[in-house]
């Protein structure tokens, strides 16, 4: 039970530590989820696993054993870009049924490693997720949103253990959203670049999206589709250059808060703590399908967000900094960038019960503290 005082201004416990950021995060994830004894002894494979989204899906397959619903086994395959995350490092040394080996998505037969041939449960996220990255490796991008996916495929597609496979598509497949598809559903087709520097991503994402179709549709493969919208939080790398990580990265830095446009495109932003339930609904749906997964309340401008970072970071830390408005080295850094981006969230909400609610300000304020305490440690 969980006897920490209340927060007066959300009525959640308050948070002094990254532990006190785990703890209610995992307990607001199960108690979302509702389902996880489904992955009771299940072997999960995750390609990517060692990125942001991988590290709140470690914590929360890993935390299963004390509720008494352990894994059999969870198998990371990353390419470790940035190198081995030390988190995962210790978690490999407290947590025998973890598995982690150096894979690339864009060359290597997943079947030859470890306990990959036993999955249940695979979630395909190994991709180049940030656009200043994926930019400077297109060809890296695509291979692992298509060849990978392919390969990965391929590997299933005999398989009589699988219950399910994910591939981590994108908003980013609706590329810039006339305004009249804000909220935009999974029924909009898009309107996408296929030449500008964003379209290695973009449309590598929906030719994945295509593969999926194709192989659950003509070998009935179990096989679902979610496309996150802004996902942030814990598990972000500091360095990871989009605009949650950056923002935090100026505030615990006591730096000004920078920001390369005008400020005036708009997002909506969702905590990692919402995401993680809706996306491992989508993942024990029973049938092909394809999921907006993020937050449809307050959409807010670039600057608003900036704003309530400082405002955050004045309450936590006493910060000091002011946003400022600079051009980014990065020429390309605009080009094709969204105006909007806000899901539609229906059919999640109808289909899966997502029901995301922690608000961007308490995410924000979850996200620092949890940095702040963990500052030194290389996410
Ligand atoms: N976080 C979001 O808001 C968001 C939004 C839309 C889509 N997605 C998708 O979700 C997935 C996970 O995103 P994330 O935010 O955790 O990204 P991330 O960049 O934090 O992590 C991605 C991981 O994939 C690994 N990787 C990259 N290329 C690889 C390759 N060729 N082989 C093996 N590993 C490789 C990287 O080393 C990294 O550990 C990605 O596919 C991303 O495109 C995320």
């Amino acid at each position: 039970m969980n006897h920490s005082p209340s927060d007066k201004k959300n009525g959640r416990p308050l948070i002094r530590s990254a532990g006190d950021v785990l703890r209610q995060d995992l307990a607001h994830m199960y108690d979302k989820l509702g389902a996880a004894a489904e992955f009771h002894e299940r072997t999960v494979v995750m390609t990517g696993g060692a990125g942001f989204l991988g590290y709140y899906l470690t914590q929360f397959f890993l935390g299963l054993k004390t509720r008494g619903m352990g894994l059999r086994k969870l198998v990371i395959l990353d390419r470790f870009l940035f190198g081995e995350p030390e988190w995962l490092r210790e978690m490999r040394g407290q947590h025998a049924e973890l598995e982690a080996h150096a894979y690339d998505a864009a060359s290597d037969e997943p079947g030859a490693y470890g306990s990959v041939a036993a999955a249940d449960y695979v979630l395909h996220m190994a991709s180049i997720a940030s656009p200043t990255y994926y930019r400077q490796y297109p060809l890296e991008t695509i291979r692992a949103n298509v060849n990978g996916l392919e390969r990965l495929l391929d590997a299933y597609r005999h398989s009589d253990r699988l219950r399910g496979m994910l591939f981590f598509s994108s908003s980013e497949v609706y590329g810039n959203p006339s305004p009249d598809a804000i909220p935009t559903p999974e029924t909009y087709l898009g309107q996408v670049s296929c030449t500008g520097p964003r379209a290695c991503y973009d449309e590598s994402k929906r030719l994945g999206e295509t593969l999926c179709y194709v192989y659950a549709t003509s070998l009935g493969m179990p096989i679902r589709i979610v496309r996150p919208f802004n996902l942030f939080g814990p598990g972000m790398r500091r360095e990871d250059r989009r605009l949650p990580a950056d923002f935090a990265r100026n505030v615990l830095s006591g730096e000004d808060i920078v920001i390369h446009s005008d400020g005036r495109p708009t997002r909506t932003y969702c905590y990692i703590g919402d995401a993680i339930p809706g996306i491992l609904k989508a993942l024990t749906h029973h049938s092909f399908d394809t999921f907006n997964i993020g937050m449809d309340g307050e959409e807010l401008s670039v600057a608003r967000l900036a704003d309530i970072y400082a405002e955050v970071g004045r309450e936590l830390t006493g910060y000091r900094g002011v946003v400022v408005m600079s051009a980014a080295e990065d020429r390309e850094y605009l080009t094709d960038n969204p105006q909007r981006r806000c899901p539609d969230l229906t059919k999640a909400r109808t289909i899966l019960g997502y029901a995301p609610d922690i608000g961007v300000r308490d995410g924000v304020r979850r996200y620092l503290s949890f940095l702040l305490d963990t500052a030194g440690v290389r996410l």
